[in-house]
């Protein structure tokens, strides 16, 4: 048995001795969102650091755990906090949490990251619907031998963010009166933001939005025969689209201010995922 599929066992039968509740949806909250916590009916809680093996945050105060409850009715599983390729762990580790949520009965991904803007026509403070993703700067978490339990070899990619979610999330915007822009989401490694030149080579390359999450998220989580959606909030202008230069705070700053609409979007999104 390869180390990954023992590790990813080990984590599953730790936590499902742990809950009594089978999720739906899986939800990863990016910067600016782990608030969101407070709008989960939390049934049971599972800190990441008690679980023996599993990737935790090496940014300090970033306290990661499952939140195991309800949306309205429905079942989810939240990820208050991410571990980023960035961080130094392999790409296998990153993804570690979507499979296990997967396992744990999650039929349906949703993403959620903070991003900076490369099309024009947007601006900071907008959120992005993700329609399609490039991931080729990074490495495929896929490589290696491949876990026949979870997937193909050679998985298909031509749908990787579900139609009916984006639909439901389109719907949501427009009932909430919250403005929606479109687009496809580049990951880079970070974790230094882009320059200016690389920013021009996303926007050419066919890129609206940069981050250094979500795609290889996503590419486990279609491995694993997952629904996907996701939600970027734009916190900034990416570099040289943008005259300042930039700095985190200010993109926290955003993500925060941003955050009581962002939240809204996604809880009655999923309410009506359920
Ligand atoms: N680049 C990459 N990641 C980001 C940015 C950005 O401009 N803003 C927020 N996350």
């Amino acid at each position: 048995m390869s180390q990954t599929y023992e590790k990813l066992m080990k984590s599953y039968e730790y936590c499902k001795s742990k809950i009594n509740i089978r999720p739906k949806v899986a939800l990863v909250l990016g910067s600016g969102l782990g608030d969101f916590a407070k709008q989960v009916e939390s049934v049971t809680e599972i800190p990441y650091s008690e679980i023996e093996g599993f990737p935790v945050s090496t940014v300090a105060g970033h306290d990661g755990r499952f939140i195991f409850g309800y949306i309205g009715e429905v079942p989810v599983v939240l990820m208050k906090g991410r571990v980023h390729y960035y961080e130094g762990y392999s790409m296998q580790d990153v993804v570690l949490p979507i499979r296990l949520m997967k396992l744990l009965g999650a039929e349906i991904l949703f993403l959620t990251n903070a991003s900076g803007g490369v099309n024009k026509a947007f601006s900071a403070g907008d959120f992005m619907l993700i329609t399609d993703q490039i991931s080729s700067f990074v490495p495929s978490p896929l490589i290696g031998a491949n876990l026949e339990k979870l997937g193909p070899r050679f998985p298909d990619m031509s749908e990787i963010y579900n139609q009916d979610l984006q639909e439901i999330i389109r719907e949501t915007a427009k009932e909430e009166n919250i403005p929606l822009q479109e687009g496809i989401y580049l990951q880079f490694t970070g974790p230094n933001y882009e320059s200016p030149a690389e920013v021009r080579l996303a926007g050419m390359l066919g890129a609206d939005a940069v981050g250094m999450s979500t795609t290889c998220e996503a590419i486990a989580a279609n491995h694993m025969g997952m629904k996907i959606c996701g939600i970027s909030c734009i916190t900034n202008m990416a570099c040289g689209i943008s005259e300042n230069p930039l700095n985190h705070e200010e993109v926290q700053e955003t993500a925060n201010l941003k955050a009581p609409l962002f939240q809204k979007l996604v809880k009655q999104s999923i309410i009506k995922m359920g």
